[in-house]
């Protein structure tokens, strides 16, 4: 399954519904660009003070191994999200139902190789006990999880039957709450019109109710577009523990080359910014492909898919570190989508044949 063709295709039937559009263009962040320019100043962080000292005796701290007893309770475990900002980790795409050796391989290589601290899961297995594995190759990595509560592109409602089998995974399961960083609703409910925002924010403040007694935090994931098409949506920025943010530049109307982002990017920063209070925020669905494909089609006419222009997007990221660490709640965190082109067409750090397209390093701190 290739999800963004399916967005696309889903932007498609929206816009032949005998509703009007929304929008003519996917995930175009620059259709609102008028309505803020300032940059995304950094603002008085409103996340509490680190309660694990230096931050590298915390889960998923770099260096940081899971201890070989389940502790009895997430005191002072978790890290203090403001001390996590830089690359943090990949968007990993789980519709193959990876079994248990490969998840235990690939998280590895994704702990050990980039040093990553979370990866945060992308489309959905709906294989019996397959959070599980999720769960136990996290713990023997020590990798963080942002789980995902995934909607499809198709309208259906089988989203609540995986929110059920994830909660009741979050709540059986003794590692759980150790590994689980967030739970996300997504991907993009707002911007396919899945859910409207006041629909969508009786679920995420159920599944806060649900996932209190575990401390598990709940957000969206979603991008800017899918905000801005339903008048701004406060009631669920309100609503979320953090901003989960898709930063997919490749579709602005304005895109050209991956080092010429930094404009795309800071726009939805600002937008962000300007209406999240303060809350933490991650660019957890972010990248830039090194081709198209059928459901991977530029809104410009400049926009080049290519892997220079999907290195020189990283490399961007890694050279506005010090700017994004002076965002709100102590920096963005930033994921790489995805992990393999086998996982989504023209996105992946490696080929399909499991080698790098290009040397990847980026910077976990500065
Ligand atoms: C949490 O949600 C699951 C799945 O819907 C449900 O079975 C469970 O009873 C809920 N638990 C709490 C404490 O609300
Ligand atoms: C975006 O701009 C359009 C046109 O100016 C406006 O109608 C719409 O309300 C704006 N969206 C948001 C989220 O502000």
């Amino acid at each position: 399954m290739f999800p963004l063709l399916l967005t696309l295709l889903s932007a498609v039937l929206v816009f032949a519904s005998p509703f009007p559009p929304d929008s003519r263009v996917h995930h175009d962040p620059t259709s609102n660009s008028s309505q803020s320019n300032a940059p995304a100043v950094p603002a008085p962080s409103t996340v509490p003070p680190p309660s694990s000292g230096d931050g590298t005796q915390c889960f998923p701290a770099i260096g940081f191994r899971t201890p070989s007893q389940v502790p009895g309770s997430t005191k002072g475990w978790w890290c203090d999200p403001a001390t996590e900002y830089a690359f943090v980790g990949f968007s990993y795409e789980v519709t193959a139902c990876q079994g248990l050796s490969q998840l235990q391989k690939e998280f590895a290589d994704i702990r050990n190789t980039f040093h990553s601290r979370y990866v945060r899961l992308y489309g959905a297995c709906d294989r019996d006990g397959f959070y599980d594995d999720i769960i136990k190759a996290a713990w023997d990595n020590s990798l963080g999880v942002h789980a995902l509560i995934w909607f499809g592109f198709d309208g259906t409602d089988e989203w609540k039957r995986r929110r059920d089998t994830l909660f009741g995974a979050l709540h059986s399961n003794p590692k759980a709450k150790f590994v689980t960083r967030v739970v996300q609703f997504g991907s993009e409910p707002l911007f396919d019109s899945v859910l409207s925002p006041e629909v969508l924010t009786e679920q995420v403040l159920a599944a806060k109710r649900n996932l209190s007694s575990l401390g598990i935090p709940v957000t969206v994931s979603e991008l800017a577009y899918g905000y801005q098409k339903n008048g701004g949506a406060q009631v669920v920025l309100d609503a979320l523990d953090s901003i989960n943010i898709h930063m997919l530049p490749f579709f602005a109307q304005t895109a050209s080359s991956g080092d010429q982002a930094w404009p795309l990017v800071l726009n939805d920063l600002t937008w962000f910014n300007n209406r999240g209070k303060g809350k933490k925020m991650y660019l957890d669905e972010n990248g830039w492909p090194s081709v198209t494909s059928p459901g991977v089609q530029p809104n410009s006419p400049n926009a080049v898919a290519s892997i220079s222009s999907e290195h020189a997007y990283y490399t961007l990221l890694d050279q506005h570190c010090h700017d994004l660490k002076k965002v709100v709640g102590g920096g963005i965190g930033w994921f790489a989508h995805i992990y393999s082109d086998d996982q989504e067409p023209g996105y992946g750090i490696y080929d399909t044949s499991g080698r790098l397209k290009f040397p990847f390093a980026p910077r976990t701190s500065c």
